[in-house]
């Protein structure tokens, strides 16, 4: 007899027959765990101004005050710990093939377990050469100094992707969401380009979820819109699609 089908591996063949999920999470997410938001009253940006902490002209013209900038958020990393939505992602692992793909710089969905995560504006927790950006390391404590440099002895700077500069993973990322049979856009603006144009790689026909307590109005085929903070809405969907109710 002869057999037509290839065999792989049990995970990856569990892998295929599973739908696939892919969540763009922004700020929002991380808000119940007590990280600020950027564009909210208490925003992150009504207190500072991108061009004088985010930019490369602000790198250039005082780094010292970028790199403060973003100890502070780091330092506060340190101190928080994932919230409800984000442990809800996790248990969707179970019966979904899951790909997150986050604004976020800090690092809760990995913290809560999630397996499959990129990060298209950076890592709080990593600092890279200025001199080769592929010389990526992790830091260990809150505080990056002027003085700390790469094994080719140039100045480490936030491993951030900052205004005016290119994001590598955006390709890869609209290929992720191409390939959804769910989207799920989670605590974002969608104000920020080119992670806001992300939603129109989804294929036609996909079911789209926003979770968001002030989503705007959004004109997509197949899109319900939750409007409720994440840590009540995600928990309650990802409910309903393990039950596969939704
Ligand atoms: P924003 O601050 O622009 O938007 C946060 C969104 O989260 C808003 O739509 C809020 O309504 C929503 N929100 C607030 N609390 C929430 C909660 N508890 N549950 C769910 N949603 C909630 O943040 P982002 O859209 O992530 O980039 O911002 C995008 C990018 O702009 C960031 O990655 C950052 C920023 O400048 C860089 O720094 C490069």
């Amino acid at each position: 007899m002869l057999f037509l089908f290839k065999f792989t591996s049990s995970q990856e063949g569990i892998n295929i027959l599973m739908k696939k999920i892919v969540i763009l999470s922004g700020a929002g997410i991380s808000a119940e765990s007590g990280v600020k938001t950027f564009r909210d009253h208490d925003g992150l940006w009504n207190n500072y101004r991108i061009e004088e902490v985010a930019s490369p002209e602000a790198w250039e013209r005082d780094p010292e005050m970028v790199l403060e900038f973003y100890n502070q958020r780091r330092k506060q990393l340190f101190e928080v710990e994932p919230n409800a939505a984000h442990l809800a992602l996790v248990e969707l692992e179970s019966k979904y093939n899951v790909q997150i793909i986050t604004q976020n710089v800090d690092d809760l969905h990995e913290r809560a377990g999630s397996q499959n995560v990129l990060h298209l504006h950076g890592e709080l927790k990593k600092a890279r050469s200025t001199k080769d950006e592929s010389l990526v390391y992790e830091l260990k404590q809150w505080q990056l100094k002027m003085g700390d440099l790469c094994e080719k002895g140039s100045q480490l700077r936030p491993h951030i992707v900052w205004f005016g500069e290119a994001v590598p993973n955006i390709g890869l990322a609209a290929d992720m969401v191409a390939k959804a049979d769910i989207f799920m856009v989670i605590g974002t603006s969608l104000l920020v380009y080119p992670a806001a144009g992300l939603i129109n790689y989804v294929a036609s026909g996909v079911p789209k979820y926003v979770i968001d307590p002030n989503a705007k109005d959004l004109n997509y085929p197949n899109l319900s819109t939750f409007k409720t903070k994440a840590g009540v809405g995600v928990p309650e969907i990802v409910k309903n699609l393990l039950k596969n109710k939704i």
